[in-house]
């Protein structure tokens, strides 16, 4: 059985050793990092898988804005080496986006290798340019509503007003979005927890960070 949770303090210092882990060292000098300095998670959306108590995966998600928009930035997600290929990373992208549509977000961001995220819907955002040096063609989008990134094009900045983020928070716990912890049988099979519309709410790879 697998535990899916909202990342806690308590958890932080395992998911950063398996970043450690499974990340290039110097992963925090990326460019991408200049977009969350200071700027907190979106509290929500970042998840550990543990099995048995121990943790396989973890995925954040900051807020950032493209033309004032507010736009998710998924990563870094990673799966611990001994439990790649299983179907986690895929499990933890399903579920984390199930939540980001019950909290109302549109459209999301990445940077990463299109072969693996084209599978939850990712495709190239042509017209949006995260800070240099990043190829174009790892940058990816998707709209968790239709149209979400219809004419939203432009550099990707900091979010500069994070409370726009707790707001939304809010809001979705008053129309009472379940975002709390699930646990999964098996990678594909979600069984202890459904969403409003029936769907199974948790259900797999990595961005750079
Ligand atoms: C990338 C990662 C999150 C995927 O999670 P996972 O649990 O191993 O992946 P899943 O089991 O959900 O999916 C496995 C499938 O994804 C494919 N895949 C995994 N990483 C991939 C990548 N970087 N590019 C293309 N395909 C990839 C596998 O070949 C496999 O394909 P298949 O279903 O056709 O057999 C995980 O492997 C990881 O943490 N890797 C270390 C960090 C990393 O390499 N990041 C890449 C930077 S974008």
């Amino acid at each position: 059985m697998y535990e899916i949770c909202p990342e806690t303090a308590a958890d932080e210092p395992e998911v950063e050793a398996l970043y450690d882990l499974c990340f290039a060292p110097g992963r925090t000098a990326l460019s991408s990092y200049r977009l969350r300095d200071g700027v907190p998670k979106v509290a929500d959306l970042c998840l550990v898988l543990r099995a048995d108590g121990i943790l396989q995966a973890a995925i954040r998600f900051w807020p950032v804005r493209v033309a004032r928009k507010p736009v998710l930035l998924l990563g870094p997600i990673a799966v611990h080496p001994t439990a790649q290929g299983e179907g986690l990373g895929g499990l933890l992208m399903r579920d984390s986006l199930a939540r980001a549509r019950k909290l109302g977000w549109g459209r999301v961001l990445l940077v990463g290798d299109a072969p693996y995220y084209r599978r939850f819907g990712f495709a190239r955002l042509d017209d949006v340019v995260m800070p240099p040096p990043t190829n174009p063609d790892r940058v990816l989008g998707l709209e968790l509503s239709p149209g979400a990134w219809v004419g939203v094009a432009g550099q990707v900045t900091r979010e500069t007003a994070p409370g726009a983020v707790e707001a939304m928070a809010r809001q979705a716990r008053s129309l009472d979005a379940d975002l709390a912890c699930v646990t999964v049988a098996s990678p594909d099979v979600a069984v202890s927890q459904e969403d409003d519309d029936g769907d199974q709410s948790a259900a797999g790879a990595s961005a750079d960070q």
